[in-house]
């Protein structure tokens, strides 16, 4: 597969604590195009250990075009800045030049994970997602967040660090902390509208967007939330990291 043009293909990375998943993307659709190949993180996950296995997934698939990956991680200037749930060696990395050596290419972008996942869900998720002032969190080993105005990103934006009654958000009410201290989903949830009450005091969002494999079982949480704007289950799931990811690259977006 190496044309991205005669049916608007791209080519996204999802950089996770226990996979790494990339696949080809319908840049129209926002759909996959053949298989998702996924591979477990190596330990350590270091920069290079992950780099490897970035292009490992690049080959399984033969591409030859613009590649886009997500990392857990504030990205500035193409640098990652921060490390909460990944190996501390990431910080201060240029990831733009680890990925192009081990890739043999210069056409990559790399961002933060929830921010990519933002951006797809703009593009391909819920209405809601593309209107007014947006919070998208995803929950997982750790609390993601993107900002959007009228659709577009402020990147970086690390609101599951917000500390909110003495802890980190992301501490107590990401899905990890559910599974640790095995809440069902009432007390988990109490926790989550906690969160959402400060976020909406803090930023008065016209809507939430929450994602993350967690976002799967909506049905079960969200109900139980208080705030009074829209919250918004993402449509995308799992895939959206890697079709934000192969969107940013394909668009030049590199914060
Ligand atoms: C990291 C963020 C990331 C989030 C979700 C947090 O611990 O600081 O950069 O987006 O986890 O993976």
């Amino acid at each position: 597969m190496s044309d991205t043009t005669a049916t608007h293909l791209g080519f996204g990375v999802d950089v996770g604590g226990s996979g790494i998943k990339g696949a080809i993307v319908d840049m129209d659709t926002g759909d996959f195009v053949g298989e998702r190949v996924k591979i477990a993180t190596p330990k350590p996950a270091t920069p290079q250990a992950v780099a490897d296995t970035v292009a490992e997934i690049v080959r399984a698939h033969d591409w030859h075009g613009p590649i886009g990956i997500t990392l857990p991680s504030v990205i500035r200037n193409q640098v990652a800045c921060s490390a909460a749930n990944i190996d501390e060696a990431w910080i201060g990395t240029n990831v733009h030049e680890l990925f192009s050596a081990a890739l043999g290419t210069e056409d990559i972008a790399v961002l933060n994970d929830a921010d990519a996942a933002g951006l797809a869900e703009v593009a391909f998720g819920e209405p809601e997602a593309r209107e007014g002032a947006v919070i998208f969190l995803t929950f997982g080993t750790g609390i993601g967040s993107a900002v959007f105005m009228d659709g577009t990103l402020f990147p970086n934006t690390e609101l599951g660090h917000l500390v909110i009654s003495g802890e980190e958000a992301e501490h107590v009410a990401s899905s990890a902390a559910k599974d640790r201290e095995e809440l069902s989903y009432k007390k988990w949830s109490k926790r989550v509208d906690a969160v959402l009450h400060e976020y909406q005091r803090l930023f008065s969002p016209s809507a939430f967007v929450v994602g993350g494999g967690i976002s799967r079982k909506a049905d079960k949480w969200v109900p139980n939330l208080t705030v009074d704007v829209p919250v918004v289950a993402a449509r995308l799931r799992n895939r959206a990291g890697i079709v934000g990811a192969a969107m940013a690259a394909n668009e030049h977006v590199a914060p």
